[in-house]
This record gives structure tokens, C-alpha cells and sequence, in this order.
């Protein structure tokens, strides 16, 4: 019969689509591991940082500190986001911060991440951290002691400095 020729159809029709989002989602979405190379990949590819919020209240090229660069531009994840404008007073799981450090030149010098991953590393606000050069290469990852001693200093604000989350 015609009618059930047009159930099956499109059935299957559902079915694929709901293949493809559902594998979209695992492979591209989620979050990934705690480490440096699906950090990248995920940022750059799977879900573009370039693309997500600034930091709130701060704008594109923000003069920057020692010891990361002249010139910041520093992107959140809509997690993050949440959370600093509810002034939550943490960041969430999966949470990413993202900082562009610029030569006086506007010259990129390299790309340093938080990612907050649940269970992680208890002792230090569970924050996977890690430093890219402009190419991509790894620099650092992981549990850096020099990232954590330094940000230890932001405790309050979840090791954030820029903030404030609360
Ligand atoms: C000597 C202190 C110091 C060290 C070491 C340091 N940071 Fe920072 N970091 C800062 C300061 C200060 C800021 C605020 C932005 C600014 O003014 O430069 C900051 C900002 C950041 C931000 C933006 C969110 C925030 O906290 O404001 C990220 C992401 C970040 N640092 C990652 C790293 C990573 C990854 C490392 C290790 C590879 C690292 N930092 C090492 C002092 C430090």
C-alpha cells in the first residue's frame, strides 16, 4: 500500500536525521578530554573560540599584565558567560576561558586556556590549563605548576583574575 510505503519512508528519514545530530553532538559538542591536543582541536574546530562571547567588559586588544602579553583578547564559553553576568561565584563544569596574548604589534604570541573539568584537580579549582603557540604547537598542559602559583593569587574568584564572578 502507497500509505505505508510513505510511513517507512519517512521513518527512515527520522531515523538517519536523528543519527547524524545525535553523532554531530558526540563527536563535535561535547566537551573534550583533559588534553592539550582535543583541547585545540575542539576549540579551533569542533566549536571556534573566535566565535563566542568576550570576556564581559572587556573588549577586543585589552592592555594585559606580565606575564602574558601587551595587548589580551579573551573569549568565554556561554557557560562561563552565565556565570560571571549571574555572578554565580564559580564557573561551571566545562566552563572554557580563552586568552589571545598580543605582541605590542598586535602580533599573536600564543593562546592560553582554563578549562574547567570536574574531578580534574581538586586541589587547584579542577582547572585544565594549557599554552599554544600562535601555530597551534602545545607549550604547556595539564597541571602547570607556574599557571596554578601564579593564579593562586585570583583564588577568590575561582582563579579567575579578570572576573569578578560573584
Ligand atoms: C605571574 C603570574 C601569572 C602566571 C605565571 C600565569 N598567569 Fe594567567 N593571568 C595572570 C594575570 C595577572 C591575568 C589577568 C590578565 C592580565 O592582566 O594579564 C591572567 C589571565 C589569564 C587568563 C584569563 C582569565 C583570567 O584569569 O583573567 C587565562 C586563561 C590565563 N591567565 C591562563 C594562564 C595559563 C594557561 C598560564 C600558564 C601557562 C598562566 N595563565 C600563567 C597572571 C599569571
Amino acid at each position: 500500500m502507497l500509505r505505508n510505503r510513505i510511513i517507512v519512508v519517512v521513518s527512515l528519514i527520522c531515523l538517519i536525521l536523528t543519527a547524524g545530530i545525535g553523532s554531530a553532538l558526540a563527536g563535535g559538542m561535547s566537551p573534550p578530554a583533559a588534553d592539550g591536543k582535543a583541547v585545540y582541536d575542539y576549540i579551533t574546530k569542533a566549536n571556534p573560540y573566535q566565535q563566542w562571547a568576550l570576556f564581559p567588559g572587556k573588549g577586543k586588544f585589552y592592555k594585559g599584565a606580565h606575564p602574558h602579553g601587551a595587548l589580551l583578547t579573551t573569549y568565554v564559553s556561554q557557560g562561563a558567560l552565565k556565570a560571571i553576568q549571574n555572578k554565580s561565584g564559580s564557573y561551571p563544569d566545562n566552563s572554557f576561558i580563552i586568552k589571545e596574548n598580543y605582541m605590542h604589534d598586535k602580533k599573536l604570541g600564543a593562546v592560553t586556556v582554563m578549562y574547567r573539568v570536574k574531578g580534574y584537580n581538586a586541589d587547584a579549582g579542577d582547572w585544565f590549563w594549557a599554552k599554544y603557540a600562535a601555530d597551534g604547537k602545545i607549550q604547556k598542559e595539564g597541571k602547570v605548576g607556574g599557571c596554578i602559583g601564579c593564579h593562586t593569587a585570583a583564588i577568590m574568584d575561582d582563579w579567575v583574575f579578570t572576573g569578578p564572578v560573584k
